[in-house]
């Protein structure tokens, strides 16, 4: 596998997992998600343990759920209820494997390896999605690339230019200076504009005339979060690098969950502390979001093709792709300690 296995992974939007199971593969693992009736979400094998049809096929009963075959019941807690034949004695032996899941920032994260591990005090801290004051939407798409492609991508902002050209890819970006620093398991990538001309959305946003700082910070955060803190504030305002809530301020937010080797789920959104009653803003934002990504998911997509197509070429670095290559060291670093650990 290429992925970190004792980590979080976002593996739903809140909204998306409801009553009905839905069925993902999450780090090669079918997965089904549900709620229970008291609104706590439930992840397990999608797997019967009688004869593995899928459980997601199931009926719901209450917090538990009966397989379509020969109905056998589970709890939510993975543990059989009632035997195909319900008179026969209840083997309390027989279950399905059930995930940590927890919910916060807006999503279901899931747990997928040593559960002994799984402490909720090491999801990302994606505050902008559920501070108050901050306002936060997004969306989901599949992608059927290797979740690393888009850590490159998104810890490369080079490829705006190109990639983006018709959408937000602007001269000025490529002009600053692009600071990179490793913070423990974090990559930044950090862009400062001084006195620049704001441009239309962040003037709007801002609400004032005049010229302004501007700041692109990329945070890659282990094992595969990308958080862009952005924004404008008036010159002579005092903000920095390190401190900026003078002005408007958003985040990207991107979340790549592992689906197979070669494929991801794709959570993305925007988080931000203007305009926060503004829904036409968010509905706006975040199609906006969407037509841009829509961009890279076609690259990265003919880029995972090219690369099962060429085996015998390997992909290259470049000065631009610091950003990427620390992100991925970290990774690999993870990795090898829990390869270390499991001999
Ligand atoms: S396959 Fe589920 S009860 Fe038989
Ligand atoms: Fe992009």
């Amino acid at each position: 596998m290429t992925w970190v296995q004792n980590a979080w992974y976002v593996a739903a939007w809140d909204g998306d997992v409801g009553r009905t199971p839905l069925a993902r593969t999450i780090c090669g693992q079918p997965v089904m998600l549900y709620r229970k009736l008291d609104g706590s979400p439930v992840a397990m094998r999608d797997a019967c343990p009688h004869r593995l049809l899928p459980l997601s096929m199931g009926l719901k009963e209450g917090d538990s759920i009966r397989c379509r075959y020969h109905g056998l019941k589970l709890g939510a807690d993975g543990v059989a209820e009632e035997m195909p034949i319900r008179t026969d004695a209840v083997n309390k032996r027989i279950c399905v494997e059930t995930f940590p899941i927890v919910e916060r920032h807006r999503f279901l994260w899931i747990w997928m390896g040593d559960k002994a591990a799984a402490d909720p005090d090491l999801i990302p801290n994606l505050w902008p999605c559920s501070a108050p004051g901050w306002v936060f939407d997004g969306g989901y798409v599949r992608v059927a690339a290797d979740y690393r492609l888009m850590i490159d991508n998104l810890m490369d902002l080079t490829h705006e230019t190109y990639v983006h050209a018709g959408s937000i890819g602007q001269i000025e970006l490529m002009e600053a200076p692009l600071e990179t620093r490793v913070e423990g398991n974090s990559v930044f990538l950090s862009r400062w504009m001084p006195g620049v001309d704001a441009p239309p959305f962040w003037r709007t946003a801002l609400g004032k005339e005049g010229d302004v700082d501007r700041w692109q910070i990329c945070q890659f955060v282990a094992p595969s979060n990308v958080i862009i803190d952005v924004g404008v504030a008036p010159v002579g305002a005092g903000a920095t690098l390190e401190s900026h809530d003078q002005g408007v301020r958003g985040f990207v937010i991107d979340c790549m969950t592992p689906e197979t080797e070669t494929s991801m789920h794709y959570f993305w959104g925007m988080a931000r502390n203007f305009a926060q009653e503004d829904r036409g803003l968010s509905a706006r934002l975040k199609a906006m979001q969407a037509g841009v990504f829509a961009e890279d998911i076609v690259v990265l997509e003919a880029q995972q093709c090219s690369i099962e197509a060429n085996p015998q070429e390997k992909v290259q670095a470049y000065n631009i792709d610091q950003g990427g290559i620390r992100s991925r060291q970290i990774i690999e670093r993870l990795r090898a300690a829990e390869r270390a650990e499991r001999t």
